[in-house]
């Protein structure tokens, strides 16, 4: 069972669907373990964002993240990386399959509506800059049982 870091960009606070989000991890059976909404200052978006320093759409991309509330998350489960990546669908939402976030929500590359980390070393670099480690918590769900092999 690992972590993983997932943000419900700007535009998804805007749209009012963080609730419909988080319902789609739930339902999947992954466990929510931290959250906030929060701002993004330009430093932090620019350490989050590093890896694309330099390309074109960067600085579109780090006004867009600081332009208003984030909703920052951390997920736990199996696989929760990958398929927290399936079920917000490709990066570009015209390639995004209908029934993921991306495929149901969104237009534009630019406009995404929600960041989840690509590795689980990502999700460990991410889960850090942005969460203390006393506001990640850990709880039994007894539903588990149904949810897990045992
Ligand atoms: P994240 O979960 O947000 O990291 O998306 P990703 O992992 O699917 O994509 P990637 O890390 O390659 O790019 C990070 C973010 O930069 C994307 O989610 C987009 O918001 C933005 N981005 C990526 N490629 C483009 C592009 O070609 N044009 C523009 N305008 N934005 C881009
Ligand atoms: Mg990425």
């Amino acid at each position: 069972v690992s972590k993983t870091f997932l943000m419900v960009k700007p535009d998804g606070v805007q749209r009012q669907i963080i609730g419909d989000i988080i319902s789609r991890f739930e339902r999947k059976g992954l466990q929510l373990v931290g959250a906030k909404l929060m701002r993004v200052t330009t430093e932090l978006a620019e350490e989050h964002y590093k890896e694309h320093k330099g390309k074109p759409f960067y600085e579109n991309l780090i006004q867009f993240i600081t332009s208003g509330p984030v909703f920052a998350m951390v997920w736990q489960g199996e696989n929760v990386v990958d398929i927290t990546r399936k079920l917000i669908g490709k990066t570009n939402p015209k390639d995004a399959e209908p029934g993921t976030i991306r495929g149901d929500y969104c237009l534009y590359v630019s406009k995404n509506i929600i960041h989840g980390s690509d590795s689980e070393e990502s999700a460990v670099r991410e889960i850090s800059l942005f969460f203390n480690e006393d506001e990640i918590l850990e709880y039994n769900k007894d539903i588990d049982v149904w949810i897990y092999k045992s």
